[in-house]
């Protein structure tokens, strides 16, 4: 069986994030979507804000987990018995970032292998930054991430 790791900050989750779930579904036996808690960034929906709305989009999909890690990725990846992480990339100014982050796993843990789909050109440009950014200023985010992001937002006020 073989098992990937999609990892994220996930804050928020957008369509594009639902967007590589669609793909990578029908591709493993099992998905483990792995929230970190601890990424360089001061998040702003906190741990169980961002694993709540991942269990909500999971539920659209047989074969997707969700779980949180803090710590190296690699040894998340190893302790689980996954194989696989996936990332997406979006455009240039991820490939650099991803490049390198791939290079250290594949460094620190060469079994582990890093596979990356490309973004549907639709969510090209929707990152969790640019809707934070959209929301910050007032604008519609609802073309951009899921229900669920919507109604933790609403809460969250
Ligand atoms: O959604 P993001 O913020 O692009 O996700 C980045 C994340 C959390 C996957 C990445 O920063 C990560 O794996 N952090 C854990 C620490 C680690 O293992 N770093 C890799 C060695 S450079």
């Amino acid at each position: 069986m073989i098992k990937a790791v999609y990892p994220g900050s996930f804050d928020p989750p957008t369509l594009g994030h639902v967007n590589i779930l669609q793909r990578i579904s029908p591709i493993f036996e099992k998905i483990i979507v792995a929230v970190a808690v601890n990424p360089a960034k001061t998040p702003l929906f906190s741990v169980e804000e961002r694993i709540y709305m991942m269990k909500e989009i999971a539920k659209n999909f047989n074969n997707v987990e969700v779980d949180h890690f803090s710590g190296l990725l690699v040894e998340y990846v190893k302790k689980i018995g996954a194989k696989v992480v996936i990332r997406g990339l979006r455009e240039l100014s991820d490939f650099e970032f991803e490049f390198r982050m791939a290079l250290a796993n594949r460094s620190l843990a060469p079994e582990i292998e890093t596979m990356f789909l490309m973004t549907d050109p639709a969510y090209s440009f929707v990152s969790s930054s640019v809707v934070k950014e959209i929301k910050a200023l007032g604008g519609d985010i609802s073309k951009y991430v899921p229900d669920v992001v919507l109604e933790v937002w609403k809460r969250k006020k």
